[in-house]
């Protein structure tokens, strides 16, 4: 039931001069930063073979992330995100099992064009947990 890692999201002031160096010392490809208003972030993806790495910047004044810079005001690791095949299947099965979701319960549409919910990081071992209808 639980897919690939889709991506690992690192949190940080400014996404493209984050991703600046992994094209540059890596020889990464690197997407173009893409803002997401509904999710009040900036976003720009390093993509690697087997996942992705993606860099977060605030957007707007009721970022999500706001208060995560805050406490790291050097940026550092926000969420892990991992593909499922059924999101409310998953969801359902996850609200049975005990665990959390955030927000209304209902799915948004994330930086894919796939619909994400995002998981309470004290079910998941201090982990903010994303999941995404692959
Ligand atoms: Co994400």
């Amino acid at each position: 039931m639980l897919g690939r890692l889709n991506h690992v999201a690192i949190a940080v002031k400014d996404a493209e001069k984050a991703a600046k160096i992994y094209g540059a010392a890596f020889g990464a490809e690197i997407s173009a930063a893409v803002p997401l208003p509904d999710h009040g972030v900036i976003t720009v993806f390093v993509n690697l073979p087997n996942t992705k790495v993606e860099f977060l910047q605030p957007l707007g004044e009721t970022s999500p992330i706001a208060k995560f810079l805050e406490r790291n005001a050097d940026g550092g690791i926000h969420h892990l995100c991992y593909e499922v095949a059924d999101i409310i299947a998953t969801r359902d099965l996850l609200i049975a099992e005990g665990a959390r979701v955030l927000g209304d319960g209902q799915p948004k549409i994330g930086a894919h064009g796939k619909p994400v919910l995002f998981l309470h990081p004290k079910d998941f071992s201090g982990a903010l947990v994303e999941i995404e209808q692959a």
